[in-house]
């Protein structure tokens, strides 16, 4: 089904010693159930056996083409929580997950592995794409408070209970969503837990009033980690944020937080021709960095993450070991030609160990336990609206 080639070991590079990556042409960009990845992973074994989890967690960063970041995946720490069978652990373990990784601003690279998909293992899901990330509301004129990107996921979650604690803001945390076998809880983080930064600028002093922050931490807790013989559905993982990600994408994106019209505004500048959106993306940018080095809070700007992929790939290449990649996400999204990954191009033959796209939980239940607090009747209505306004 998977062209699958096998090839030797070529290099030892973790602690672990031989590291049999197996290479073959699977699609890395689409979103994986985990029986398909299992699949995946059946045809790419040879039978020899694994290796260590958090070898195996490592090579899965060092092998992740979207990430520009990968210069540093010797160092994540990895929690092995693969026996924990109950939703109040898992949620435990995703606290303390945020706990380690924040450590105040230093910002660990961390992953926390709960069970494989397995026999025997029970099936473990975080529903969110991040362990922090802001909630979206759609008011009835369309418009929206918050982050747009999570509006489906706010109103499924509020399907299930949840409201915000006070009135509905732009930054409201959303809780998190954990899934054993079926059982469903939906839990508040503990504040603090979740660091985040106020934004500010150097220069303009009007930028404060625009009330904007983010969180220090990007985990990502939807993706399937999958090794050479299992994959873990669920398998939470943080690095550092690169500036742009929240400058640029997060809250200049038109479908985002949509800020550069209200920014140029503030700097008067005239919007009908021109590159007001450059300078006002600029101006965000420099508040987010400004404001995270304000705080102590670890973050990379894209010029420094381009040397330091590029370093990265180097170093791979000496060793023999080709960098793969995607270049349209490695290349920022500002300034991109200033950047030296820019001026290259990348083999893009993803290989496993990798971090797969997985299909949300919330959306699609094949290949996962179902969740019973949707299918109550009380609840059977108002899920037929989420699951129409989710396909929209
Ligand atoms: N771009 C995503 C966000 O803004 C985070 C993706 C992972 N980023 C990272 N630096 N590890 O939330």
């Amino acid at each position: 089904m998977y062209p699958i080639s096998h090839k030797a070991p070529t290099d030892a590079a973790t602690s672990g010693g031989a590291c049999p990556y197996a290479a073959g042409a699977f699609d890395h960009a689409r979103r994986w159930r985990a029986d398909e990845a299992w699949e995946l992973v059946q045809a790419v074994s040879d039978g020899s056996g694994g290796m260590p989890l958090g070898d195996a967690a490592r090579l899965a960063w060092r092998e992740s083409v979207r990430c520009i970041g990968r210069l540093h995946w010797r160092s994540l720490k990895v929690i092995d929580a693969r026996s924990l069978d109950d939703a109040d652990e898992v949620f435990e373990a995703c606290v303390e997950h945020l706990r380690v990784a924040t450590g105040d601003g230093r910002i660990t690279p961390t992953q926390t592995v709960f069970a494989p998909w397995r026999e025997g293992y029970p099936r473990v899901r975080i529903w969110n794409s991040q362990l922090i990330r802001y909630a979206g509301y759609r008011h009835r004129d369309g418009s929206v408070l918050g982050d747009p990107m999570n509006v489906a996921f706010t109103e499924r979650v509020s399907s299930l209970g949840w409201s915000p604690s006070a009135a509905p803001g732009r930054f409201d945390l959303l809780p998190l969503v954990i899934e054993v076998d079926g059982r469903v809880i939906v839990r508040e983080l503990p504040s603090e837990v979740v660091l985040e930064v106020e934004l500010e600028h150097p220069e303009y002093s009007w930028f404060s009033q625009l009330g904007l922050r983010w969180h220090a931490v990007p985990a990502i807790s939807d993706m399937l980690l999958v090794s050479l013989d299992d994959v873990f559905p669920c398998a939470p993982f943080n690095g550092w944020y690169m500036g742009t990600e929240i400058g640029a994408r997060n809250l200049g994106d038109a479908n985002r937080y949509n800020l550069l019209p209200e920014v140029a505004e503030r700097l008067g500048l005239q919007r009908d021709s021109g590159l007001w959106k450059d300078r006002a993306l600029l101006v965000l940018n420099e508040a987010v960095l400004h404001s995270f080095a304000r705080e102590g809070v670890r973050m990379v700007d894209h010029h420094q993450a381009s040397r330091e992929f590029l370093a990265h790939c180097e170093r791979e290449q000496s060793q023999g070991h080709e960098v793969q990649a995607e270049w349209s996400w490695i290349v920022p999204p500002i300034s991109g030609s200033s950047t030296g990954v820019f001026h290259r191009l990348y083999p893009l033959q993803p290989r496993l160990p990798n971090l797969l796209p997985q299909v949300e939980a919330w959306k699609d239940h094949k290949g996962t336990a179902q969740t019973a607090p949707l299918s109550t009747p009380e609840n059977k209505n108002k899920n037929a609206e989420q699951g129409r306004a989710g396909n929209a």
